[in-house]
């Protein structure tokens, strides 16, 4: 483990760039070891999630590099083509390795053995083992739809139609993944809209991918079999939820000015900044453009006094990974602030509306926690106390960097349990902080 207290800072001036968005890159990895030829990516977050992706593709026969300029390149293997893993695939913390990987499997002749670390252990995948199951794979998995787990692939796997249960573009993703090499078309119909990250990337690599938008707002999501997938120059645009720890210290910190660069707001991520404005916060947006076929824009955050506000749970799906430092910037506002159907939080790395109860009111904040959701009464803006007992963040680098950003506007800071987990998507975070944010004392 490796504690850290996080101090009270003078305020953040400056630029920066946030790494590489995660879920692109994880895509990006997969279909570029899907496609026959040589893809490039720049940009692609070197976190250890997305790392242990390029593990297993590696593992599975595709040749993945990282040059000395950054750039990666891919050597892929074609759709169908993907070797018989010879040792478990280690997916360390990450979820979306997991699921995606086990949809891009599901639908190939291969037994792969799937296991993670203490968080991802704990973490359902029944909902992907149920729609890869119809599709012909057979999974046997720990007890509650764990990990650790065995896949066996479907050859040929069966087409199918499903409709999701629980709105989550990983399902979604693992779905259309299997769906690349099974005979016929795969459908799948999503009530509520998620990333669509691999919609956009599909399509771009060249498979037949179509997507109907009905009069309710539900989106039937239909992708051919049998692709063939070209390779590709992909540019992978910063991170939204990396760059929200970012902007809520920004917001918070008295007397800040930042400016970050290249931030990807693809509308089905950028919840966090439509309620981070609503709630009073100056984020404007300089230069938007397009970058890797998704809009991105530089982000100029100014201290702001914010108010709280009932959030719409219809956003969350769009800002999903941002609630816990959603919670931070809460618990500094005027007023209270009350969030509704986030039940799924519950599944996450951690808890995160138990984690982040417990760790804010640690910090001195006023919180009540409930099944779907936290109310949180806000300081007003005064600095919270911040905690004596160091805070639990249970292996969860979202609640690592949320308490993180807590304590820059705490009196006596936060000391939160390990900072190691923040690696898995966001490593240059502390180092970024430093450089943004000198701590008061060594002023
Ligand atoms: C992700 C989808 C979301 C998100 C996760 C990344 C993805 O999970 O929380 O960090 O890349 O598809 P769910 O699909 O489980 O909501």
């Amino acid at each position: 483990m490796r504690p850290r207290r996080f101090r009270p800072t003078g305020p953040l001036k400056g630029r920066l760039r946030v790494p590489g968005d995660k879920s692109i890159s994880h895509r990006a990895i997969m279909l570029s070891a899907l496609a026959v030829g040589e893809s490039r990516i720049s940009g692609l977050l070197e976190g250890e999630d997305v790392l242990a992706t390029a593990a297993a593709m590696r593992s599975m026969g595709a040749h993945v590099e990282r040059q000395r300029d950054g750039t990666w390149v891919v050597n892929g293997v074609g759709v169908g083509a993907l070797l018989q893993p010879e040792a478990p695939l280690d997916m360390g913390n990450s979820g979306t390795s997991t699921r995606l990987l086990m949809g891009l499997l599901a639908s190939h002749p291969l037994q792969a053995t799937f296991v993670g670390d203490a968080s991802l252990s704990k973490r359902p995948m029944g909902r992907v083992i149920e729609p890869l199951s119809q599709m012909g794979a057979d999974v046997t998995a720990s007890v509650g739809g764990r990990l650790p787990l065995i896949l066996r692939g479907a050859s040929p796997a069966v087409p199918i139609s499903y409709r999701l249960p629980v709105a989550s573009a990983q399902v979604k993703s693992a779905i259309l993944l299997a769906g690349l090499n099974t005979p016929g078309r795969t459908t799948v119909i999503e009530p509520v809209p998620t990333r669509d990250h691999s919609e956009r990337m599909l399509r771009g690599f060249g498979a037949d991918l179509s997507v109907d938008v009905e009069a309710d707002g539900t989106r039937v999501i239909t992708v051919a079999g049998d692709a063939e997938l070209r390779p590709q120059l992909i540019d992978v645009p910063g991170d939204p939820s990396s760059a929200a720890f970012f902007l809520v210290a920004g917001l918070i910190v008295p007397g800040s000015d930042l400016v970050i660069e290249n931030v990807g707001l693809n509308a089905t991520r950028a919840g966090v900044i439509e309620v981070l404005r609503a709630m009073g916060g100056s984020i404007e947006e300089l230069g938007r453009r397009e970058v890797g076929g998704e809009p991105v824009a530089d982000l100029r955050v100014r201290h702001s006094t914010l108010s709280g506000i009932e959030v719409d749970p219809a956003l969350a799906p769009s800002m999903i990974d941002e609630f816990p430092v959603l919670f931070v910037a809460a618990a500094l506002a005027q007023g209270t602030t009350i969030t509704t159907g986030l039940e799924e939080l519950r599944v996450k790395e951690s808890d995160r509306i138990a984690v982040m109860a417990a760790a804010l009111q640690a910090a001195g904040a006023r919180v009540e926690e409930r099944a779907d959701g936290l109310g949180i009464h806000g300081s007003g803006g005064d600095l919270l106390t911040g905690t004596e007992a160091t805070v639990e963040t249970h292996l969860d680098h979202r609640i690592a960097m949320s308490m993180a950003v807590a304590g820059l506007a705490s009196r006596a800071g936060v000391e939160i349990d390990d900072t190691r987990p923040i690696a898995t998507s966001f490593p240059a975070f502390e180092t970024m902080l430093a450089q943004l944010a000198p701590e008061e004392d060594a002023l």
